[in-house]
């Protein structure tokens, strides 16, 4: 697999695996990968700074601090450059200190600074590895998305035997290179719509609804990071693009979204309809603000918005179907009936409520197709998103088998 012009961030913390990643390095570079290298003061304990610049073939990093650096490509820069960030090895600390969002060294300001996927690759004594404080911080990473390569067993480096080796420098390239473009939607064309909608009802206001878009936005970056050319198509929020997203289309209405997921679906294999659509709108727009009528109540006629997924389903060539659900009782049954109703391939739904759904951070789903189903118990939106992702690439092969 070849990593051809990727750009990859080698951050290295203190462990004397460090002397690993600098074969880590050759293997990535022989691959095609461009790879600069940021350094702990820890990692410097075991490996020089020349041995990095010289293998790399570019300028080591160590600090926040260094001024020369900082005017030759300052910081957020490279933070942008970088396509993936690996820390290889992550240390126990370097773990601890991506779980709390540390930001006073250049390694873990990099982390927070950057929109690439990170890849940790743990190494540490066996008994540190167990730890229940290591253990919680990885969980936390995970949630958030963090993909965790390794640690493998065996013999360690202090003589102990068990789990916390480091990866080897070319299992770590190949994972890197795994998740460009060699993944599951490789080649395939996926629009997914995200957010709520929201519909005027005069030049100041507007009926929406509590979609934050995270739940989509994440579908987005798993299918894209699955090697999927992705178009979003984005309700009214305020959230970055993902990184890898190939197109962005800005909507605000169901009118409008409608339109922009029909247009991008002409050419797509999948739609991941992850918005939430509102179902009425107003029947007209007042041109002009409404004013208040004193004791007397406001009635809106609402009329009917069109249903997306419906309408493309209603398509003689349509892409592959995927909805949501966002329900408050009976998931199952609503679910099921919105599978057949709305001539869908398949349904994410999930239960609205009980700290679960709209602006959090953790969701869960449960997938419904024609002749199965398959629950993704709670966790990160990142992390849920890709194994919905890995579930619909799945589905989406064996219905065009
Ligand atoms: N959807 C759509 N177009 C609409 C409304 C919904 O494409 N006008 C899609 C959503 O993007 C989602 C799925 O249909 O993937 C289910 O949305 P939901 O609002 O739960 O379904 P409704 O049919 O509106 O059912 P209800 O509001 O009664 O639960």
């Amino acid at each position: 697999m070849s990593l051809a012009n990727r750009r990859i961030l080698l951050g290295v913390s203190g462990g004397i695996a460090a002397y690993k990643s600098c074969e880590l390095v050759r293997r990535l570079r022989e691959r095609g990968a461009e790879v600069r290298v940021v350094m702990t003061a820890g990692a410097t304990h075991f490996v020089g700074v020349a041995t990095f610049q010289a293998l790399s073939g570019q300028p080591v990093r160590t600090s926040l601090w260094d001024e020369q650096a900082e005017a030759a490509m300052g910081h957020i820069e490279l933070a942008r450059w970088a396509e993936r960030i690996l820390v290889a090895p992550a240390s126990a600390d370097a773990i601890a200190r991506l779980a709390h969002g540390h930001a006073d060294d250049l390694l873990a300001t990099l982390c927070l600074a950057s929109a690439a996927p990170l890849y940790l690759a743990p190494a540490m004594n066996q008994q540190m590895w167990a730890h229940p404080a290591v253990q919680a911080n990885l969980a936390t990473l995970r949630a958030r998305g963090v993909h965790v390569l390794g640690p493998a067993a065996g013999e360690q480096a202090c003589g102990d035997v068990g789990s916390g080796r480091m990866l080897e420098p070319h299992e770590l390239r190949d994972a890197l290179a795994a998740s460009f473009g060699d993944g599951a939607l490789a080649g395939l064309d996926v629009v997914v719509s995200a957010g709520p909608t929201f519909e005027d009802i005069d030049p100041v206001r507007f009926i929406g609804n509590r979609s934050s878009g995270k739940m989509g936005f994440a579908v987005a970056q798993a299918a894209a990071e699955a090697g999927a050319r992705v178009t979003l198509v984005a309700g009214p929020v305020s959230l970055p693009t993902p990184p890898g997203v190939a197109a962005r289309v800005d909507v605000r209405s169901a009118a409008q979204m409608q339109a922009a997921v029909l247009d991008a679906c002409a050419r797509a294999d999948i739609y991941v309809g992850a918005a939430a659509v509102g179902d009425y709108r107003p029947a007209e727009v007042a041109e002009r603000k409404l004013k208040k009528q004193a004791g007397a109540d406001l009635v809106l006629q609402l009329a009917e918005n069109p249903d997306i997924l419906a309408s493309l389903s209603a398509r003689p060539r349509h892409p592959f179907l995927v909805g949501f659900a966002a329900e408050t009782h009976d998931v199952a049954a609503y679910a099921r009936g919105k599978l057949a109703r709305k001539g869908l391939d398949m349904i994410a739904a999930n239960q609205v409520g009980g700290g679960l759904g709209f602006e959090t951070a953790d969701n869960a789903l449960t997938l419904y197709w024609a002749d199965g189903e398959l629950e993704l118990p709670r966790t990160g939106k990142a992390e849920l998103a890709r194994q919905l992702v890995a579930e619909v690439a799945a589905r989406y092969k064996a219905s065009r088998a």
